[in-house]
């Protein structure tokens, strides 16, 4: 099919949703054909590096030969089973979950997507608990259900109507833009004060949980402080509540460690795994203690979906978990992210308009800034500099309160030469587009 009969097609026949990108319109972009690794074709045959990993799927590369070869075996046994009985699959996923983690995390559920894994964790939570209320952080994103709309303050849900209820917002410990006009560590603990008290005034001092990122990815990476989740931990659980990561963005590898409570020295309760879980399938798992489990199980906690034991789903789970552990891709992951950061600090000595450069491993992000006291964000290039991008090479995106945050989000099988061409990429959009 020709580029334009596509695009006619696609307008003709796919409902359009404002997920699409609204920098480059859907139109005007290009229509994905085929990729290997880090590198994603479209079909007029131009090459991208693909620093999105799809959609944060494909974290281990495009196509990665041992997922191709899971499916290939396991779609001739058994690819779906009913959900009311075990299946082989489905148990050794949970107990490879379980042998990645630290303890106590060795109970687990699994799901299809982010969404019901953070869904999930809100349940298991309310159940366990016998409590209502969730906090959130204002530049949260946990996905787009409906229940997950009402936790993701990043993304817009006005004209959706009512929500989940009983879910607040609270501050988020931005320190690059701290709410409270505070320096360094003070930063952290303000929001945390202002959040809790917002929390306790609105569930009468007993909320059932919280959930964060311990990146704030869509929401600009940024990174919480260990203090925030350590003294959030410490509050919450004085209130008798959970602490939730959402670690689909943060998990399995990315950060340089398994996990990213890891990475921050502070474990939740509960954490949910998505995205690259299945190693480009549709799998994610909401992992937990026996004694949250117990708990919740012994109210009747009752979930699942047609899909959320697949066994192949819960194959690739598991291939995907043996690829990173037998390569050691955490290790990969925190070279990538080294060598990524060192060359952003190198282009923010030559170029005023770096702000800040945050995140770790494979997660990163630079914030543009039209004047480095003020602060004043830079959404305007933001945008050029992704159109300079797609236009020549390198698929990233744009995140952030302001629209003025590029994100960085490689597969661990981006090469060297490849992470110094993205560079390349970058300054010459950065040089050609600041002006
Ligand atoms: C941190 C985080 N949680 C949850 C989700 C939602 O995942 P899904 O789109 O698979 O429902 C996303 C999606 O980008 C995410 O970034």
């Amino acid at each position: 099919m020709k580029r334009q009969e596509a695009i006619d097609k696609a307008k003709k026949f796919l409902l359009r949703t404002s997920l699409l990108s609204d920098i480059v319109p859907a139109e005007e972009g290009p229509i994905i054909d085929h990729a290997s690794g880090s590198l994603v074709w479209d079909t007029e045959g131009n090459e991208y590096i693909d620093f999105n990993s799809g959609q944060m799927c494909s974290t281990l590369g495009h196509n990665n030969p041992r997922i191709q070869k899971v499916i290939r075996e396991q779609s001739a046994i058994l690819t779906h089973a009913s959900t009311v009985y075990y299946n082989l699959p489905q148990i050794e996923l949970a107990e490879r979950i379980a042998s990645i983690n630290e303890a106590p995390f060795t109970k687990s559920v699994f799901g299809e997507s982010g969404s019901d894994s953070n869904e999930l964790a809100v349940l298991i939570a309310r159940r366990a608990t016998g409590r209502l209320a969730i906090g959130a952080l204002t530049q949260s994103f946990h996905g787009l259900s409906d229940a997950t709309r009402a936790i993701s303050f990043a993304a817009s849900s006005q004209g959706y109507g009512p929500t989940l209820p009983d879910v607040y917002a609270m501050p988020t410990p931005y320190c690059y833009r701290c709410p409270n006009k505070a320096e360094g560590k003070a930063c952290c603990m303000a929001p945390l004060e202002a959040g809790l008290e917002i929390l306790d005034k609105q569930s009468g001092g007993a909320p059932a949980a919280v959930i964060v990122e311990p990146i704030v990815s869509a929401g600009g990476v940024i990174e919480l402080p260990s203090e925030y989740l350590e003294g959030l931990r410490r509050e919450l659980h004085r209130r008798g509540a959970l602490l939730i990561y959402d670690e689909a963005q943060t998990g399995l590898g990315k950060l340089g460690t398994m996990f990213g409570y890891q990475s921050f020295g502070v474990k939740p309760d509960i954490l949910t795994l998505s995205k690259h879980l299945g190693g480009g399938l549709a799998i994610s798992a909401t992992v937990t203690t026996d004694e949250v489990a117990d708990r919740a199980t012994a109210k009747g906690f009752s979930c699942g979906h047609s899909h959320a034991s697949d066994p192949l789903a819960c194959k690739a789970g598991t291939a995907s978990i043996d690829e990173i552990t037998e390569n050691r891709l955490e290790l990969r992951a925190a070279q990538i992210g080294q060598r990524w950061s060192d060359s952003m600090r190198q282009l923010q000595q030559k170029y005023e308009v770096i702000g800040d450069i945050r995140g770790r491993g494979l997660l990163q992000g630079i914030e543009l800034v039209r004047d480095r006291r003020t602060k004043d964000p830079a959404t305007e290039l933001a945008a050029r500099i992704y159109r300079y991008g797609l236009k020549n090479g390198l698929m990233f995106s744009v995140r952030g309160r302001y629209n003025n945050v590029l994100r960085f989000v490689p597969p661990f099988t981006t090469t060297d030469q490849q992470l110094d061409r993205a560079t390349e990429i970058l300054e010459q959009a950065i040089r050609t587009e600041q002006v």
